[in-house]
């Protein structure tokens, strides 16, 4: 088991990483002083797929599944429901699920009562990795995603490899390109074993998961208590969103899941860092192989590159009206840059097969 502590101005976060951690939860609440009431939100499949965490004084809340349910409208009822249970402000609301149960979950949080402690126990790779650590939580609007939210930390962390067991193959696959993203911005080692050990990898080899989710957690953790408001550091975290972002969007969040779109972005910000001298092809072909060797990406053709382009232009993260991306150097290291040539933008998006 590792732990990590994340300390940031206004408030602390413990991460805590290891198989069969969330055995643990109860006395790991118990040492960061809270002990209820609880409330447990997560969605049925997660509770019929997994062993939920059995808490005294505690209450379960169960939202629908997907990108969908990801509304103001289930923020609501969540408080709705944290108000007929009479909780306080020394109430705890403990997400266990996958980015969708945590968003919502963490938002509730932040809301009641002007903000409760917020638990996370992430169930999909993609939450380990990623989306459990960091304080972002928050909700779609019919305009874009994500545009309304918060900053809010949760106070613990529990990211088990254990409970992925049960995750669809699709979807572990998708966290996994979220977790390459970590070894092409910050980690030559964590990128190494996406290259030496990729059959491992496929088959779930518990040992090589906890690594990666590790190393993942840490680099995450440093870059958001450098960073925790996303001035500038934490935007190498969004390395393959740019495009990623844009084909979600284009395709209204259907038919793709945000780290195959992201592993489409990581090839094409690749191809653009090669486009502009900044990154050599040896380098460029590795992080297209190592992409590769995740699996098949679903095809993009349906798109053509001037609808990605738009939407790439109403992106939250545009700022002056000048699209940003995170481009490699080399392996391990990126910068940001406002000053890619639409032309070569479109070109790259042609090559990853849009109209
Ligand atoms: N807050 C952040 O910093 C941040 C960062 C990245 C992504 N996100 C958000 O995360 C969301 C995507 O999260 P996701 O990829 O985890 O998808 P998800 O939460 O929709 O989960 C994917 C599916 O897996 C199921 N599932 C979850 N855990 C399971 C388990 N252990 N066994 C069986 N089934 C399980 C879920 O019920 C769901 O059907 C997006 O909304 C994205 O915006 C947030
Ligand atoms: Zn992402």
């Amino acid at each position: 088991m590792h732990t990590f502590v994340l300390k940031l101005k206004t408030a602390q976060s413990r991460i805590v990483v290891g198989e069969g951690a969330s055995g643990r939860l109860r006395a790991l609440l118990g040492e960061e002083g809270m002990d209820g009431p609880f409330l447990v939100v997560s969605q049925p499949r997660i509770a019929t797929a997994i062993d939920m965490p059995r808490l005294r004084d505690s209450s379960v809340a169960l939202v629908p599944d997907g990108e969908r349910a990801k509304t103001l409208r289930t923020v609501e009822r969540l408080l709705d429901r944290m108000l007929e249970l009479g909780m306080t402000r020394q109430s705890t609301v403990v997400a266990v699920g996958g980015g969708v149960v945590g968003d919502v979950a963490g938002f509730a949080g932040s809301l009641f009562l002007r903000g409760v402690s917020v638990v996370q126990v992430p169930t999909t790779l993609l939450a380990q990795v990623d989306s459990s650590v960091g304080g972002k939580t928050g909700v779609n609007h019919r305009r874009g995603k994500n545009l309304i939210g918060s900053f809010h930390q949760p106070r613990l962390v529990v990211a088990d490899p254990r409970l992925l067991a049960t995750l669809p193959d699709r979807d572990y696959r998708s966290g996994l390109y979220e977790t390459l993203k970590y070894g092409v911005i910050r980690d030559r080692v964590l990128f190494r074993i996406f290259e030496r050990r990729s059959g491992a990898i496929r088959a779930r080899n518990p040992v090589l998961i906890e690594d990666l989710v590790r190393r993942s957690v840490a680099i995450k953790a440093r870059v958001v208590a450098a960073d925790e408001r996303e001035g500038d550091l934490r935007r190498i975290l969004n390395f393959g969103h740019t495009i990623g972002h844009a084909i979600e969007a284009a395709l209204r969040y259907r038919a793709i899941r945000h780290g195959e779109a992201v592993g489409h972005g990581m090839i094409g910000a690749a191809r653009i860092a090669s486009g502009m001298g900044l990154l050599d092809d040896a380098e460029r072909l590795r992080i297209e192989a190592a992409v590769g060797s995740i699996g098949r990406l679903p095809a993009i053709a349906r798109l053509s590159s001037e609808a990605l382009l738009d939407a790439m232009r109403h992106d939250k993260k545009v700022r002056d009206g000048r699209l940003h991306f995170v481009l490699p150097e080399r392996i391990g290291a990126v910068q940001v840059r406002a000053d890619v040539p639409v032309r070569l933008v479109r070109s790259v998006l042609r090559g990853l097969g849009a109209a």
